[in-house]
This record gives C-alpha cells, sequence and structure tokens, in this order.
C-alpha cells in the first residue's frame, strides 16, 4: 500500500503538462470492440482504470499494446463476451463495454460495475435503452446477462443525461441495424469525442455535441488512430491546487473550451486566468474569495471537481456554498477535510465552507477563521441561522486542536481534493487510500513536485 506525503505552504510555480482524459479514452477503449481491425488512441494516460480496461479487452480475446502514451488495440481475435467479475467490480466504466459487445458479439455478460462510491449509480438507464433495442437483459443478484439476435434502431429518450447510457447507447447504435435517434443525450464534451472518433471509423453519427443524436447504424467500421484531449478534470484539480496554495502555473494542453464553468469560478474566487494557445496560465495571489457554486450536468460546472472546489473554499477568505446535484454520496473528502481544519458542514446536498487559512493537522493551529459579513450574506440562503452556529462552534474548536494529519482518500476525485488542500496546511499531512487516486491521475505526486510543492509517494 502506498501513501502521499505532503508538506504544504509552498507556492506553484512553472509548467503541468495535461495528461490525456480518461473519461475520454475508456469509451473509445470499449468502442474499440466494435471493429474487427486495429484502433490507435494516442494521447492515452497511464492510469489505473486504463490498465483495467486493457485487462478486460485481452481477457475478451483482444491484444492491446501500450507505448508510451499511445494504445494499440487489435479486436480481429476477440472471442469473449463476459467481462471477468473483478475488473467490472473495480470499475464502473466496464458497463460501457455492454453496447459493443451486444453489437459485435450478440452476446454480455458482467457483474454490476464498481468504481467510487459516490451515491447509489444505478443503470437502469443503460439496460432500458439497450432493452429497448432488442436486447434481452436478465439482472439476477450482481449478474448482468445480455443477449440479442440482432440489436435493431429505435427512437430512445433518456430521462436524465446520463453520460455512461449516452456512450452505451451510440456505441450499440452504430453496431444496430437502422436508425436511431436517442433524446436527451449527455452533452459532455467527451461524448462529442466519441462521436468523432466513431465517424473517423466510418460511422454515421448526426448531432455530435447536441442533446439529440441521430446513428445510422450497421455501417462497415475501418481502423482508426485518433488522439484523446487534455483531460479537463485533472486540469481543474491543478487550477484548484493553485488556487489552494497560491502561485503560477501554466497548464499546458488544457482544454480551455471545455472548462468554460471552472475557470469562471476561479476567476470568481480571485485566480488571474488566462487562455493561451498552450494551455490556461493561471495564477493566485493571496486566499480564494469565498464563493457559491452548484454542479449540473455539462455544460455546468462538473461534478468531479465539486471535492477539490470543496478543499479550495477550505482555505477561502469567508464562507462559501457548494451544492451537489448529480451524485448524492459524493462528500466523502470533505468530511475528511475537516481533519486537516476544514470549518465544514454538509447539510443534504450542500456544503458550507468556512475558509480557515493556512488549513493545519493537530499539532497546527489554524489562524481563526475569519468570514466577513459580506461573503456571509451570499450564502445566507442556503444556511439557515442554525447552521452558521455550527459551523462557528466547530471553527473555534478546530483552533485548539494539535498533531499529524492523516487523512483518508476513499474516491478518485476526492483524494486528489485531499492532495490539494494539503498543499495549503501547515506541517505535514499523510494521505491513503492512494489506489483510489492513482485511478484517474498519471502522476500526482511527480507533477505537484515539479512545480515546488513538497510531495511525495511511499511504500507502506
Ligand atoms: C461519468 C463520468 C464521471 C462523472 C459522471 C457525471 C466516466 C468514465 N465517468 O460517469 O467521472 O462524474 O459522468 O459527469 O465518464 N444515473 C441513473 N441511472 C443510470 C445512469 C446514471 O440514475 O442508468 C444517474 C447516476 O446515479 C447519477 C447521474 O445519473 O446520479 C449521472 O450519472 P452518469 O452521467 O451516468 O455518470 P457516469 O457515466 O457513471
Amino acid at each position: 500500500m502506498s501513501v502521499i506525503r505532503i508538506r504544504g505552504l509552498h507556492s506553484l510555480e512553472g509548467n503541468i503538462r495535461i495528461q490525456g482524459s480518461k473519461n475520454a479514452v475508456l469509451p473509445l477503449m470499449a468502442a474499440s470492440l466494435l471493429h474487427s481491425g486495429t484502433v490507435t488512441i494516442t494521447n492515452v494516460p497511464r492510469i489505473q482504470d486504463v490498465n483495467c480496461m486493457m485487462g478486460i479487452l485481452e481477457y475478451l480475446g483482444c491484444s492491446c499494446v501500450l507505448e508510451d502514451h499511445s494504445l494499440t488495440i487489435d479486436t480481429r481475435a476477440l472471442s469473449a463476451a463476459r467481462i471477468p467479475d473483478q475488473e467490472a467490480g473495480q470499475m464502473r466504466s466496464s458497463i460501457m463495454l455492454l453496447g459493443p459487445l451486444l453489437g459485435r458479439m450478440r452476446q454480455a455478460v458482467s457483474r454490476h460495475p464498481g468504481g467510487c462510491s459516490i451515491g447509489k449509480r444505478p443503470i437502469d438507464l443503460h439496460l432500458s435503452a439497450l432493452r429497448a433495442m432488442g436486447a434481452d437483459i436478465r439482472v439476477e443478484g450482481e449478474q448482468i446477462t445480455a443477449s440479442t439476435p440482432g440489436l435493431a434502431g429505435t427512437g430512445i429518450r433518456l430521462s436524465f443525461p446520463s453520460v455512461g447510457a449516452t456512450e452505451n447507447v451510440l456505441m450499440a447504435a452504430v453496431a444496430a441495424e437502422g436508425t436511431t435517434v436517442l433524446e436527451g443525450a449527455a452533452v459532455e464534451p467527451e461524448i462529442e469525442v466519441l462521436c468523432r472518433f466513431l465517424r473517423e471509423m466510418g460511422a454515421q453519427i448526426e448531432g455530435a455535441g447536441t442533446d439529440t443524436l441521430v446513428v445510422h447504424g450497421g455501417v462497415p467500421l475501418h481502423d482508426v488512430t485518433f488522439a484523446a484531449p487534455g483531460d479537463r478534470i485533472v486540469a481543474g484539480t491543478y487550477l484548484g491546487a493553485v488556487m489552494a496554495a497560491g502561485g503560477d502555473l501554466l497548464l499546458a494542453g488544457a482544454p480551455a473550451g471545455h472548462m468554460e464553468q471552472v475557470l469562471a469560478v476561479a476567476a470568481r474566487a480571485g485566480c488571474q486566468v488566462e487562455i493561451l494557445p498552450e494551455g490556461v496560465h493561471v495564477r493566485m495571489e493571496g486566499r480564494p474569495k469565498p464563493f457559491v457554486l452548484s454542479t449540473g450536468p455539462y455544460p455546468g460546472f462538473p461534478t468531479d471537481l465539486q471535492s477539490v472546489m470543496v478543499a479550495v473554499a477550505a482555505v477561502a477568505d469567508g464562507t462559501s456554498a457548494i451544492r451537489e446535484t448529480v451524485f448524492e454520496g459524493r462528500f466523502a473528502s470533505a468530511k475528511e477535510l475537516q481533519k486537516l481544519g476544514g470549518h465544514i458542514i454538509i447539510k443534504d446536498r450542500t456544503v458550507l465552507v468556512e475558509g480557515a487559512c493556512p488549513l493545519a493537522g493537530k499539532e497546527e493551529a489554524p489562524r481563526e477563521a475569519q468570514a466577513k459579513a459580506g461573503d456571509r450574506q451570499e450564502v445566507e440562503v442556503q444556511a439557515k441561522a442554525g447552521d452558521r452556529q455550527e459551523v462557528e462552534a466547530q471553527a473555534k474548536a478546530g483552533d485548539q486542536q494539535g498533531g499529524v494529519a492523516q487523512v483518508e482518500a476513499r474516491d478518485l476525485r476526492g483524494g486528489a481534493a485531499l492532495v490539494v488542500a494539503a498543499l495549503a496546511a501547515k506541517g505535514e499531512t499523510v494521505v491513503t487510500g492512494c489506489e483510489h487516486i492513482s485511478r484517474g491521475y498519471e502522476d500526482i505526486c511527480g507533477d505537484l513536485a515539479a512545480v515546488g510543492a513538497e510531495i511525495w509517494m511511499e511504500r507502506e
């Protein structure tokens, strides 16, 4: 087991090259199964989730070669349709193999997908859409067994713009005979990337980037080489790092066009943001101003950066309110932040954060939280008088704490948020549960150490 150790309060200066997007690459890997041939994806992040997906594809009979950041998948020998239990349990994205496997093999077997524990995460939308396309799907306990005499295009309306369900339907529709019209589709940038990838393989898809996708299926596909975009969530994490710790960073390769809401919140919090051809230049002096945000499906503020922004709010000069609307249980790291002296109250789906700077584990006392009257007004609508008293009582208690801080990552982005908070904490912080972070960050320690952070990974 590894832990990450951080000695905070160093400002971050320099360049970080943003890795390729996990949430773009995983569906591309799944989509490669639709074609019998060779697919090459470049700018692939070397992360645990990619390893896990490669493991599944190899188990199914494909060959995968990852050299540097270029992944070549040969799908000609695809021979199995059963996703191995262990991998399915590790990674939510295994559910995305259902559509392509049904399309190519006419059957798919999987256990219920795993992934981050951030809420209930049902798969009803995936299953009902695939059923509408002609799949017979049985769910017995944890086991999902699906088969079809051949998928057929149809009209589908999603009741919520689920990213994964949109991707699954899109891939199944490419293999299906006839035309599929998918309404209520998610419009996350990664879906547009998947549409582009499939079109470059020969698929006929209209409406990419909109919430209505029209797919004329059953068209033969061909080999492709395709570059994955930069990871907007990793870029947002390092933006959060500079907001919390201060400094001046070029986030090279950050996809600014897909980070509008995130960059707008950063600017409101006092971060100087400059969009350059080579990426996004961010500069932070002093403490962030408090802010209010609510997550939502794209183009809303990404839920994947909610926990990072709670960490930023924990050092803001006042009280922030952050509302989570996508995943009901995504607050594990907010609770952990209290161990670093974060003054945090969770009420239903809203997190109220009274900034304290610097954060500190037990031996290092945080300075008294100073919420200004003006900042408070902004969140008063959401924070009732009772909540406020609770935050203030906690702030006073925090001021008297002492000792070395150890916090536990319980999910991927929440783990990254703890790292961000630790960069702004006095003394040393130990982050355990690093396996969650390695699922999505290629080298968070290396990236941050290269720009001045005192951070390293240690095997225990
Ligand atoms: C994807 C991303 C994840 C991100 C999320 C929301 C990948 C690999 N993962 O996850 O990082 O946090 O989008 O932007 O791309 N839901 C249902 N029924 C379903 C499917 C989803 O009720 O069948 C609900 C979920 O419980 C959740 C909401 O819809 O409340 C959003 O989930 P969804 O968009 O499907 O997220 P994922 O595709 O799992």
